[in-house]
């Protein structure tokens, strides 16, 4: 056995100052959520990949990333927030988990795939509440045409059939202009050709959109594109549906810089992709109301759910939650939120269903900075009895005091 050494997926890894990846982060690495044909996260990764037939699909690709990959390849400047060990999960300096499924970009176009999905797991350290966990799936999609007048007249083909199809249903999209002085188009792009790609992005996603979300409701499907900022693509946009009286926002897009497909090899072309974040999208097609329920081992939960079919989540009861305080004065160099909510997360696990930052305090003659978490404790499967509550928090209070040297008030 080797001590400084961490095992993933069967592999030993060194590790070294920026290893943050936490046991309870290692034990989701080989769920695979998106492969069961009756979980949620299944069912609508089918249902994309049958309405994108002629893609190319990927869905088996190793979460473990270079950051070269994850952020160099796709042009992240080096200063990046993202990049740092409080965003994302670091195996060592040379190693991480992937934040985004666009890490696998650059490698699938050099693939030689033109038009192609792929689904995986995606990792972000975050805070902890019924939408967000540290662990979500992305669908990547990608479509590239040749750079040239013919191909770009096909694709204004394709683009008018759309367009008339789009007419004939029960949509309204609110849209931005393909291009502006914000969203500019790049500057290897003829204006045209990037019009062209970015009226065909905004049709081809519209379509899926009408075809996941449509038809179930008497009123028209509303959806709305709004300018964005990626490092990867310009002009770039995001899109957000209106469902339940709320704009959701559920993928972001753009034209694909051309740098990234030069660096995977592919002359002549120019292209869109998308991100879309399953998670978001299952919650709102199935009804499922709490982020977390997606890792349940639950039957009452797993039976509901059939392949190729979206239908409404039935809450079984949910057990009482238990909260509990936790005040402590920080150590001298501070605590990053995120470092206390893995910690959390790592000693109690999915019990957590929410930790809340609720007061924060510095004392007026010594300086000295305290706080006040609030822990939210459930079980999703039993019922949690205020002794089992409190030897759990036992258990995060000592690793607290351990991991970080903090004094508890
Ligand atoms: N990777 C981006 C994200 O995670 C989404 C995206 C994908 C944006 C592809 C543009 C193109 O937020």
């Amino acid at each position: 056995i080797c001590l400084r050494c961490i095992i993933l997926i069967h592999k030993s890894y060194p590790r070294d100052y920026t290893t943050n990846i936490t046991s309870a982060i290692i034990s989701k690495l080989q769920r695979q959520l998106h492969l069961q044909p009756s979980h949620p996260l299944g069912i609508l990764r089918t249902l994309i990949e049958n309405h994108f037939s002629s893609f190319s699909h990927f869905s088996d690709v190793s979460p473990l990333v270079t950051p070269a990959k994850n952020f160099d390849d796709l042009s992240f400047p080096a200063d990046h927030p993202g990049r740092s060990v409080t965003d994302s999960y670091y195996i060592n300096k040379d190693l991480m988990l992937r934040t985004h499924t666009s890490a696998h970009e650059v490698e699938t176009f050099a693939k030689g795939e033109r038009q192609w999905l792929l689904t995986a797991d995606v990792y972000r350290r975050d805070e902890i509440d019924a939408s967000h966990y540290p662990v979500f799936h992305q669908m990547e999609g990608a479509a590239i045409f040749g750079a040239d007048a013919n191909s770009m007249k096909e694709l204004e083909e394709k683009n008018a059939y759309l367009v008339n199809y789009l007419k004939s249903t029960n949509i309204i999209i609110e849209d931005v202009p393909h291009l502006s002085a914000s969203n500019p188009v790049q500057s290897a792009h003829d204006p045209h050709h990037a019009e062209t790609v970015a009226h065909n992005l905004k049709l081809s996603l519209n379509s899926l959109i009408l075809a996941l979300f449509g038809g179930r409701k008497d009123e028209p499907l509303r959806v709305r594109w709004i300018e964005a900022y990626f490092p990867f693509t310009s002009p770039s946009y995001e899109v957000e549906v209106f469902f339940n009286g709320k704009w959701l926002e559920i993928l972001g897009s753009g034209v694909v810089l051309q740098s990234t497909l030069e660096r995977a090899n592919v002359p002549n072309s120019i292209g869109w992709a998308f991100g879309l974040g399953l998670e978001r999208i299952a919650m709102i097609l199935f009804g499922i109301p709490d982020i977390r329920l997606f890792w349940s081992e639950d039957p009452r939960f797993l039976s509901q759910f059939l392949p190729g079919k979206i239908t409404n989540f039935k809450p079984y009861s949910r057990y009482p939650p238990c909260y509990k305080d936790l005040s402590f004065w920080l150590p001298e160099n501070g605590l990053h939120e995120n470092d206390f909510c893995d910690m959390v997360r790592d000693t109690a696990g999915d019990i957590v269903e929410d930790v809340q930052l609720i007061d924060s305090f510095t004392h007026p003659k010594t300086d000295r900075k305290s706080q006040c978490y609030r822990i939210n404790y459930r079980s999703m499967d039993n019922s949690l009895s205020n002794d089992q509550a409190n030897e759990i928090h036992a258990g995060v209070v000592s690793r607290l005091k351990e991991s970080f040297g903090v004094e508890i008030r």
